[in-house]
């Protein structure tokens, strides 16, 4: 069997970056896209592109060490940073704030404490009730179907301190879905919750995902996660930070397979152990800077 590690170059894909051009357009697409903070550089020549299939949304995870730009690159894409270098596209459009099509959903659990889960979940409807062209009544259908795709139902009445972590997370989901953003980001969603909750709402959201089709951008810690979750792999290297390896055809496919079933298939595994190892040359890359760094430093 062949490695596809032993030529990073053929399983990395740097980004078509425009150039190699798919005839489908894109959903999303970075050019050369920065960002510096004052005088330090976080992201650098930050190149990709999402294409914008048919009836098919991507979903991508991305992995890296602590510090290289994996938030930056989410607050950039959700509209809530602005790059100072290259381009970021969506639909081919520069994005230059935040909009209803790209719905971000963070690790703490962003509900409003005041209102029910029901009333959560019918905010975003009601907020935008001028643009969405929703009755009522069909606002009030939506998140009701919403409230039961993400299994809370029997508790729309209550107050999120009612509710465990898990059940929390399922509202922000809900939040967030019920407003059919075509891009969902998500920074860490289930760093906060514990194992058995974490690996539920992994098997929702490839659910989901399966079923609605978004495109999903996910950050997460875990390389079990990310092959559960994505088909696509993204890991980062840091100083400055950029896509190292992008990793797609050896991420088997999980939708319908519960976490603990899919990881004992052995293309499960294979893809584990790839993406362990590229995780891997690059934090050893990042040491060795760090370490030559402090070495021309002394
Ligand atoms: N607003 C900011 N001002 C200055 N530095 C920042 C700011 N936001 C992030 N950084 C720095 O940019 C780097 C990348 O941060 P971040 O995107 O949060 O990393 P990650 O999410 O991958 O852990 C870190 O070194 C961080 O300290
Ligand atoms: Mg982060």
């Amino acid at each position: 069997m062949s490695n596809p590690m032993s030529n990073p170059v053929s399983s990395v894909r740097p980004s078509a970056g425009g150039a190699v051009g798919g005839a489908l357009p894109t959903v999303l697409e970075a050019r050369g896209l920065g960002v510096r903070f004052g005088n330090f550089v976080a992201l650098a020549g930050i190149n990709f592109r999402i294409d914008d299939a048919p009836n098919k949304g991507e979903f991508v995870a991305m992995l890296g060490p602590s510090g290289c730009g994996k938030s930056t690159l989410l607050n950039c894409i959700a509209g809530f940073l602005q790059p100072t270098d290259g381009e970021l596209l969506v639909h081919g459009k520069a994005i230059d704030g935040p909009a209803r099509d790209r719905g971000m959903i963070f690790q703490q659990y962003s509900s409003f404490p005041h209102l029910t889960v029901r009333q959560n979940v019918l905010f975003g409807l009601q907020i935008n009730h001028h643009e969405l062209a929703y009755s009522s009544e069909q606002r009030t259908d939506r998140a009701l179907a919403l409230i039961q795709q993400v299994g809370l139902d029997g508790h729309e009445h209550k107050y999120p301190h009612q509710l465990s972590g898990g059940q929390q997370q399922r509202v922000a989901i809900a939040r967030t879905l019920v407003l059919e953003p075509r891009i969902i980001l998500m920074d860490e969603p289930f760093s906060a919750l514990d194992e058995p909750t974490r690996l539920e709402m992994q098997e929702l959201l490839v659910n989901l995902w399966y079923r609605v089709q978004p495109t999903i951008i996910v950050v997460t810690h875990s390389v079990a996660e990310a092959v559960y979750l994505s088909e696509r792999v993204w890991i980062f290297t840091r100083n400055p930070g950029c896509i190292a390896y992008d990793i797609r055809d050896c991420i088997p496919p999980t939708a319908g397979i519960p976490p603990l079933v899919a990881q004992e298939q052995p293309k499960f595994k294979e893809a584990v152990r790839v993406v362990t190892e590229a995780f891997r040359r690059v934090e050893g890359a990042s040491h060795a800077t760090a370490a030559s760094a402090a070495k021309t430093a002394g």
